[in-house]
């Protein structure tokens, strides 16, 4: 069940909460719960290697922060982390810089999602509580005196009773699909672009974020490090990684960062890609009977506000505490309302994506009125303290 020969693999066949995935939101929550001396098993599909190299987002809201540090999970993120105060915006050849730190005196951090990963499973490998990778949980039962999981590993089909289950599996996992379809609505938004992702070994474009909106599309320029650049290329929704050859990558990042007021962006050997499709996507409902679910189990935005990660962190808070009333003080007035708590913070992120996906993309379909829309509203946004005010309370991080 585990290759980890540090994993406590021993499987209790019954546990307070069962955690499927081993993602930022599982493996955040079962270490919450152990402070609180509250007993999990988290249950993994995949490698822990494969977990560990898993490139996604890297900037972190400053509760998201708050949250990791008050759990002692947060030394190599302070460490490690780069403070961003602000980003910039780079667009009819000129330059801008938006800071948020005057408007909120916060600021966001830029760590490697797959870095966080790695840290909180080393913290649970600390606990000694049971996470089990190449585990697949293939049906939940969340209804009845207690709720059960099934799962798959070499050895067989194995079944784990549980008070609770959380669904922290992600977007293609097994939670969501556990509330029967009568219960549970959707609401989601398809774009029709999509951005390729690059890791590169050479100088980040500027000294913090920067986005820049193109007739072309936009290109997002990022960082893991001082050599070490996160870049992204919006690209039409249906394109494969194989369409583009390194050069072109490079090509149409230089040419949508270009102004005169820059230097030309520096290449370097690209040793990762991704793609991802820009897709809005909210769970009418994050809870049936004995099953909460967590992150991108209930909701996915476009990467473009960077909230994925963030979304994943206020469910946790929210379902967390509501755990804990429940075994301490056996008060269940959080976990009765946890989908409806979740779910309004939930939205101020799914509608600041929304905005700064519709306000830095271009759309294929877009008609010359949008595009006047767009100018606008970067204009104002430039002009205005009160615009970038609600811009940098939200990019630094709502309160949960
Ligand atoms: N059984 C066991 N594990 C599963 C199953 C299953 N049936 N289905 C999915 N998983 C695992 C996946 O392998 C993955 O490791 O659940 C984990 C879910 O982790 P994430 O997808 O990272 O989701 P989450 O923890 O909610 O974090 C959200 O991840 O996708 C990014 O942009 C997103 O930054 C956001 C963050
Ligand atoms: C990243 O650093 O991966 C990143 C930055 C800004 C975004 C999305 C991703 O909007």
């Amino acid at each position: 069940m585990t290759s980890d020969p540090t994993l406590d693999d021993r499987v209790p066949s019954r546990t307070q909460v069962a955690i499927v995935g081993a993602g930022p939101a599982g493996l955040t929550l079962g270490h919450l719960l152990h402070l609180q001396g509250i007993g999990s098993v988290i249950l993994e599909r995949s490698s822990r290697e494969h977990v560990e190299q898993r490139l996604r987002a890297g900037i972190i809201e400053q509760p998201s922060v708050d949250l990791l540090v008050s759990a002692g999970l947060g030394d190599r993120l302070l460490r490690a982390g780069m403070v961003h105060s602000g980003f910039y915006l780079r667009y009819d050849d000129s330059t801008h810089y938006l800071d948020f730190h005057p408007h909120t005196g916060q600021h966001a951090t830029v760590y490697g999602q797959h870095e966080l990963v790695k840290d909180l499973i080393a913290a649970r490998i600390g606990t000694r509580r049971p996470l089990l990778f190449d585990t697949e949980v293939t049906a939940i039962s969340p209804t009845g005196p207690t709720a059960s999981v099934r799962y798959r590993t070499a050895a067989g089909e194995h079944t784990l009773e549980a008070d609770f289950v959380v669904g922290a599996d992600g977007f293609h996992g097994a939670g969501r699909a556990a509330i029967p379809a009568e219960v549970r609505g959707e609401l989601i938004r398809e774009y029709p672009v999509a951005w390729l992702g690059i890791l590169a070994e050479s100088t980040p474009a500027a000294p913090e974020g920067m986005y820049c909106p193109h007739p072309n599309g936009l290109s997002v320029h990022s960082m893991r490090g001082p050599k070490l650049s996160r870049q992204y290329l919006q690209v039409p929704a249906g394109t494969e990684l194989g369409d583009w050859s390194d050069e072109q990558i490079w090509d149409e990042l230089s040419l949508r960062c270009s102004a005169a007021d820059a230097a030309p962006l520096e290449t370097g050997p690209i040793i990762e890609r991704s793609l991802a499709p820009l897709r809005s996507y909210v769970s009418s409902t994050m809870q049936y009977d004995r099953l909460f679910l967590a992150g991108d189990a209930a909701h996915i935005v476009p990467p473009t506000g960077a909230r994925g990660l963030n979304s994943a962190a206020s469910d946790i808070y929210y379902l967390y505490h509501a755990l804990v009333a429940h075994y301490q003080r056996g008060d269940d007035r959080g976990l009765d309302g946890y989908s409806a708590k979740a779910l309004a913070r939930v939205w101020k992120a799914q509608r600041f994506s929304w905005w700064m996906t519709t306000l830095l993309h271009t759309f294929p379909d877009s008609l010359d009125y949008d595009r006047q829309l767009q100018q606008t509203e970067l204009d104002y946004l430039f002009s205005s303290e009160a615009a970038q005010r609600s811009l940098a309370e939200n990019y630094v991080g709502l309160p949960f």
